[in-house]
């Protein structure tokens, strides 16, 4: 059966003191009152090996938000997929819808990406989900069919097996104006059955399938109680441990 799991994404918050401040106090909370699904901090490259020393990775995995298309070499400023296995993490945020929208990422180079995460014995957390002019002309099914195919469906059934998607529409992040239950199953199943008809019904079942924007303690059971919908990808409210244990208790 596919793993639950909700997945926090920092993103570009927390000072090295405060974000290991956060990494604890969520710890402290799981060891009291045990998960009943995989927790991810997704922390800024500069915690990451600090993060991990702060957690009971039996409780809780570390993910980096992005690393480079690239192995290594001259290229100012970038992390490698390498760099991020060497601090422990587990786990990579890929394909962002902001960066995909800031940061100019494509498919093709997150293919790139991609790869290289899972040639580095890394699970990718792999970003999907329409703006909302895409979904307001009723687009949205196609954009997410695009962005998995182009890069993702490369992968052999094996590969495609380690990696975690999260479906984020672009309205609901940072918004307040979280998708509704119905409407996040509806896609949510509606990527499961692409999945099956590419790689069949055994791989599709087995992938965890996360929805993220605007989940907070107060709509995370109703979303979670989807048959699609495998857990979250969870920003704002990840930042207080807190609220972010009120969407962990979700499941
Ligand atoms: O990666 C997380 C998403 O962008 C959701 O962010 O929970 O602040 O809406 P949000």
């Amino acid at each position: 059966m596919r793993q639950n799991i909700v997945a926090g994404n920092w993103k570009m918050n927390n000072t090295l003191e405060e974000g290991v401040a956060l990494a604890k106090e969520v710890n402290e909370i799981l060891k009291a009152n045990k998960p009943n699904c995989q927790v991810v901090l997704g922390a800024p490259f500069i915690h990451l090996t600090e993060v991990v020393k702060a957690v009971d990775t039996s409780l809780v995995g570390v993910a980096a938000q992005n690393c480079a298309d690239k192995v290594s070499g001259a290229y100012t400023g970038e992390i490698s997929a390498p760099m991020v296995k060497s601090t422990g993490a587990q786990y990579v945020i890929l394909g962002h819808s902001e960066r995909r929208a800031y940061y100019g990422e494509t498919n093709a180079i997150l293919k790139e990406k991609t790869d290289l995460t899972l040639a580095n014995d890394l699970t990718p957390i792999f970003c999907i989900g329409e703006v909302l002019e895409e979904r307001e002309a009723e687009k949205h099914f196609d954009v997410v069919k695009e962005q998995i195919e182009e890069a993702l469906f490369h992968l052999s059934a094996e590969e495609f097996g380690k990696v975690v998607l999260a479906y984020e529409p672009v309205w609901a992040i940072g918004t307040g104006k979280t998708a509704s239950p119905e409407q996040a199953q509806e896609i949510h199943a509606f990527i499961r059955q692409t999945l099956a008809d590419k790689y069949g019904a055994e791989v599709a079942d087995a992938t965890s399938i996360l929805y993220g924007g605007s989940c907070k303690p107060s709509n995370a059971k109703e979303l979670f109680a989807n048959p699609d919908v495998d857990g979250g990808l969870i920003g704002g409210a990840s930042l207080k441990a807190e609220d972010f244990h009120g969407i962990i208790a979700a499941f």
